[in-house]
């Protein structure tokens, strides 16, 4: 315990930096004659993940891939790195917590059986690094990034310090060979192993894989890219023979859609460059509790709560003894304000009884005050509605005003909530 204090003190870290900083610096360059040769992006096969990266895989760059354990995120590296095997040259496997076997019975599953992809089951850096020189693949994907240590250090595999230590160690290699490397990183609940969380600031991008445990769709995330946009979004689907990627996720999300049905109803919100419709279920139901529940799973629980205190108020809706729950169906995870307009819509529906119709969308931010506020990219979302097969749209005043040209579908401008619940309920 005493050793992880001192090995993680920031003395250690300022070492490690330095020692990171030494090898790398070299004579000053003009910004002018910076060469960017050899910089075209590695195209991983798989376009879900070669959008979220921003493109394909920049050589020499290092990329985390976090998750929970067993979400697949050993399957889609071994995919994608079979796929870039398969059109290019060498890549490099170092599976860390699973025998060559396991790693074999996995690749023929998912048919991924180049003879370009190479293996190696190790846990040590040092081992791996000497392997790496040799090989020198184009990219390599370590399985997990908290199963690796290095005999520099005492502490165990998986704390801070051998986390951190081990992924300077790949990362300067990175750099200087222009390799590309992938960290596999557990989401821990834990605090005593160290996360990928540690990893975050060091690393060029971020990808977190998610999904619900019930269903098999994943959804691939970029929440820090030094190479493209963050708050992409990949969605893929877990099948028999590996992940799949679902080219339109708009139409999967709705699939299963109640229609007809109090509570339910379909936005449009913008995930990193692309607008998705997903469908937002709230139940209100009367509550036998002194404090009324107030439960939702992939939206802000604090941006329930204040739509609710803007229904009580503006529209005098009672919903201060009544339970409250929201979902976001197929296990999206939204948190731009453009939803508001759809949650408000959700729990009036709900508490009304009344169903809203199935061919329309909605789409705004909500105020304090009740008003609703103008979101961005307009246009993306009603050309996203209209060609999944939607009738109307409900958005705010001022993108409606702004809408250029004649719009595919019905669209209908609103600017505060009253306004939008008769539009939405009473229609
Ligand atoms: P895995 O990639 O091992 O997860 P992680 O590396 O994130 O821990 O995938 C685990 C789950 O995926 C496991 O429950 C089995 C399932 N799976 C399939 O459904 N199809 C497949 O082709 C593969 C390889 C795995
Ligand atoms: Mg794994």
């Amino acid at each position: 315990m005493i050793e992880e204090v001192q090995e993680s003190s920031p003395q250690m870290e300022e070492k490690l930096a330095n020692r990171l900083f030494q090898e790398e610096v070299g004579s000053p360059i003009p910004i002018s004659e910076v060469s960017l040769e050899g910089g075209e992006r590695v195209k991983t096969g798989i376009s879900e993940l070669d959008r979220v990266l921003g493109g394909g895989l920049v050589p020499g760059s290092v990329v985390l891939v976090g998750g929970d354990p067993g979400i697949g995120k050993s399957t889609l590296l071994l995919q994608a790195l079979n796929h870039v095997a398969e059109n290019r040259d060498n890549v490099l496997y170092v599976s860390a917590e699973e025998s060559l076997q396991q790693t074999k019975l996995r690749g023929t599953r998912l048919n991924a059986d180049s003879k370009n992809l190479y293996l190696i089951a190790e846990t040590s850096i040092e081992r791996v690094l000497k392997q790496i020189k040799a090989l020198d693949p184009s990219i390599v994907v370590i399985d997990s990034i908290q199963t690796m240590f290095t005999s520099l250090l005492q502490s165990a595999p998986g704390s801070v310090s051998q986390v951190r230590e081990v992924a300077a160690k790949l990362m300067y290699l990175s750099k200087g060979t222009n390799i590309s490397t992938i960290f596999i990183g557990h989401v821990t609940k834990d605090g005593a192993i160290a996360g990928p969380k540690v990893l975050e600031h060091m690393v060029d991008t971020v990808l977190y894989f998610e999904g619900d445990g019930g269903t098999p769709y994943r959804i691939l995330r970029a929440v820090k890219n030094r190479f493209g946009s963050t708050n992409e979004i990949g969605v893929f689907e877990m099948k028999a023979s590996g992940l799949q990627e679902v080219i339109n996720p708009s139409e999967l999300f709705l699939a299963e859609r109640p229609k007809h049905e109090p509570g339910s109803v379909v936005i449009a919100s913008i995930e990193g460059t692309r607008p998705i419709l997903v469908e937002i279920q709230a139940l209100v139901s009367y509550s036998s509790l002194g404090v009324p529940r107030r439960t939702t799973i992939g939206v802000d629980h604090n941006r329930v709560s204040l739509l609710v205190a803007v229904l009580e108020k503006k529209v005098g809706l009672q919903l201060h003894n009544q339970d409250v729950f929201v979902n976001v169906a197929g296990g999206v995870k939204l948190n731009e304000p453009a939803i508001d307009l759809g949650l408000i819509t959700a729990l009036a529906s709900s508490f009304k009884n009344k169903p809203i119709d199935p061919a329309t969308i909605v789409f705004g931010e909500v105020g304090l005050a009740g008003e609703i506020r103008t979101v961005s990219q307009a246009e993306l979302r009603v050309n996203e509605a209209a060609k999944l097969g939607f009738k109307r749209v409900i958005l705010p005043k001022k993108n409606h005003s702004r809408l250029k040209g004649d719009s595919p579908i019905e669209t209908i401008g609103v600017s505060n909530v009253g306004e939008s619940l008769e539009m939405i309920l009473d229609h």
